[in-house]
């Protein structure tokens, strides 16, 4: 329906977490086509204003990874403060009231589960500060990875979860390998994709993105980023 709007030349849905295509995949098909800007417009609610600057962060990094001709990306505001939100509610509302009701089932069977077998874990830290560095992005590109790559069945088998504060917040976005407990910091997309190669399926922790407990504190190191030409 957006692709029908005047002067919108094409229009994507996407997922800002978990779903494909990711916020990101989308941006990137769509930068080197011929569109004088691209226009995000977020359909979340409540819209944080940690959510908007999750995105304006993101968008910085995904253009500086993926460097090359991108035309202005403009992003709309809370969709709530809209003068055309009220009329959508209420004409919503109305919709539902016109539903059928949901009938109640006597007969709910009690379901049995299995008891999962998987021997690794990942926590990915939903915290204020690591929230703000972007984490909603890593959870969902990880989750999409976890789906496309069978992780649950792979290797050692790998489950995912999303946790509050994991301590060192000054790395944010921090996630936590289990069962070593690797902490990884200052988390990329980039990084979840070498994590899973290297560390979930293959043994061997990241160092480059990998912090160890040493009894000080510690700040996020610069990483060469070796991989930001892929897919270009
Ligand atoms: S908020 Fe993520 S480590 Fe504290």
């Amino acid at each position: 329906m957006a692709a029908m709007l005047p002067g919108v030349a094409a229009a994507m849905a996407c997922y800002s977490e978990q779903g494909q295509p990711s916020l990101r995949d989308a941006l990137l098909s769509l930068r080197g086509g011929p569109y004088d800007a691209i226009l995000v417009v977020p359909l979340v609610l409540p819209l944080e204003p940690s959510f908007l600057n999750w995105i304006t962060r993101s968008l910085k990094r995904w253009q500086s990874e993926h460097p090359g001709r991108w035309p202005p990306v403009r992003i709309s505001r809370d969709i709530a403060q809209s003068l055309h939100f009220e009329p959508l509610l209420g004409a919503l509302i109305n919709g539902a009231a016109a539903e059928p009701a949901v009938p109640p089932d006597d007969h709910v069977k009690l379901e049995g589960s299995l008891v999962p077998a998987q021997k690794r874990r990942v926590l990915v830290c939903e915290g204020g500060a690591c929230n703000a560095a972007g984490a909603h992005a890593i959870w969902g590109h990880l989750r999409n990875l976890q789906e496309s790559r069978k992780l649950r069945m792979t290797g050692e088998g790998t489950m995912t979860a999303k946790a509050t504060c994991l301590g060192p917040c000054n790395l944010a976005p921090v996630l936590q390998v289990y069962p070593e407990g690797t902490y990884y910091g200052g988390v990329t997309e980039t990084a979840v994709d070498r994590i899973v190669e290297e560390h979930l399926l293959g043994g061997s922790v990241v160092h480059d993105f990998a912090y160890e407990p040493t009894g000080r504190k510690q700040r996020l190191r610069p990483v060469i980023n070796s991989s930001s030409s892929k897919g270009e």
